[in-house]
């Protein structure tokens, strides 16, 4: 069975409509409502349709920027708040750090720890948001690169006395290494490795770490071969150049998948293992960031796994779809004294419960063989509609569901989501121009149809309104 009991959308009103509209005033009086899009019947939304406050019912091809693994309500994540643990986690919330639950050790090893990108067995477990996540791998590479260069673990008192006050040679000189067009976060830490939107930086101090060129590539891939491999040969030279050269010392490389809402840029896999490959020359940690990307929606549980690399990553973030943000590390990335990567919760074991759950899903109903079969129909659908509209869509791109266009402008992008949104659609937007599809892991062969026949609808209006 299904979670899904809807089969197709349904609009009632304009999108938002007035209910959403009221409630946008409403909101807007307490807090800044102006991005809400609609709001979410919560009790009412299903599979991947989300319910509106008007009754619109929407086929949710965002899936709450990305984050909804299972779609709504779904049975086997209400079925879990039963299990006998459910009542105590949700009552009160351990600080994991120094007084976990008991069942602790065993919820890692069936949540979290089922699912470890290979070589890495170590996992932190955060609240969940991903920007945390990355903040405490960056903390992770500078303790660990720092041990690298003074060949000693234990601080000096004159360490300890000048960190305390921001001073070297306590606080060192350090950096993390990022794209451009990047998003690792939002705080403050993580805001100086994003690189996606000036609004998102503007007026807020940041660290003036080094940011490297990440390729753009023209798609399909095959078609423009030569340019593409000459694109990456160049960004790869930037990156050594700027290894070589940077008056401070790198600490790591982070680097997402698929630059997500820097526009959904994505490079071949040659691209990461040579990445990975200067990342160990140059020693310094090789951080995949998988919020976005991680937890099955490019066809395989972590994105990274169709690069091959020789060898393992040495930080893989999450968070997202996995209802927990964390990451996964070896050993060796360990801080040599406790204490040093903490906070009062480190994780929700409420959250994790369901990750194993979400995690059991995937395995059991092969969702990820979905994904890539779903994934391939709607790509070649998205390839024949820029064909018969090339003026309007084009540079189809993309992994399993995790997939994107670009609109001829942004103003033409925007009017595609909004005359989507009118016929029942959701979809996201990233860069300036890309639309981009996250739906949940359940979509089905019927919904992809449904979005389809529903965006050439919308891509022949445009046309003809440009005739
Ligand atoms: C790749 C990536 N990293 C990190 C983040 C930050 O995650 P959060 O918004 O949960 O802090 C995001 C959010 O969109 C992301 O896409």
């Amino acid at each position: 069975m299904d979670a899904c009991e809807y089969l197709k959308p349904e609009v009632f009103t304009n999108v938002p409509g007035p209910r959403s509209k009221t409630l946008i005033k409403q909101l807007n009086e307490v807090q800044d409502s102006r991005r809400v899009i609609v709001f979410t019947d919560m009790e009412k939304s299903r599979g991947c349709y989300l319910v509106d406050a008007d009754g619109n019912v929407l086929l949710d091809l965002f899936g709450q920027i990305a984050s909804l693994p299972l779609g709504y309500n779904h049975p086997t994540l209400l079925e879990a708040l039963k299990s006998p643990e459910f009542p105590s986690y949700f009552v009160q919330r351990p600080a994991l750090a120094i007084f976990p639950p008991i069942q602790w050790y065993k919820v890692l090893k069936e949540a979290l720890l089922s699912v470890a990108p290979k070589g890495l067995s170590e996992v932190f477990t955060f609240c969940s948001c991903g920007s945390v996540a990355n903040e405490n791998a960056f903390k992770a590479a500078f303790i660990w690169k720092a041990s690298i260069i003074k060949g000693r673990n234990t601080p000096t008192e004159e360490e300890l006395n000048s960190a305390i006050g921001n001073r070297q040679p306590g606080a060192p000189e350090m950096a993390i290494l990022s794209f451009e067009k990047a998003l690792h976060g939002r705080t403050l830490g993580a805001l100086s490795t994003t690189h996606s939107k000036g609004i998102h930086k503007v007026d807020i101090p940041a660290f003036a770490w080094p940011i490297a060129p990440f390729p753009n590539l023209l798609f399909p891939l095959d078609k423009h071969r030569i340019q593409n491999e000459y694109e990456e040969e160049y960004c790869l030279q930037k990156i050594e150049y700027i290894l070589q050269t940077s008056a401070i010392t790198i600490a790591g490389v982070i680097v997402e998948p698929i630059l997500s809402e820097g526009g959904d840029l994505i490079a071949t896999p040659s691209f990461y293992c040579k990445l990975r490959q200067l990342a160990e020359f140059y020693q310094i940690a090789f951080i995949v960031d998988e919020v976005q990307t991680g937890c099955g929606s490019t066809g395989t549980f972590w994105a990274h796994e169709q690069w091959q690399l020789e060898n393992p990553p040495d930080i893989v973030t999450f968070g997202k779809k996995m209802q927990v943000s964390g990451f996964y590390t070896k050993m060796e990335f360990r801080p040599p004294q406790p204490s040093r990567i903490s906070n009062t919760w480190m994780g929700d074991p409420l959250r994790l419960l369901l990750c194993e759950k979400i995690i059991k899903e995937i395995e059991s109903r092969q969702l990820l063989e979905r994904v890539s079969n779903v994934g391939a129909f709607i790509s070649l659908g998205l390839e024949q509609l820029s064909e018969s509209y090339p003026e309007t869509i084009s540079n189809v791109r993309g992994l399993g569901t995790f997939l994107a266009f670009d609109s001829s402008t942004e103003s033409i992008r925007d009017i595609i989501l909004t005359k989507a949104r009118n016929k029942g659609l959701l979809l996201g937007e990233c860069g300036i121009k890309t639309v981009r599809l996250r739906p949940p892991l359940i979509l089905q062969l019927r919904e992809a149809k449904v979005f389809l026949e529903l965006l050439s609808q919308v891509l022949k209006t445009i046309s003809s309104n440009s005739d």
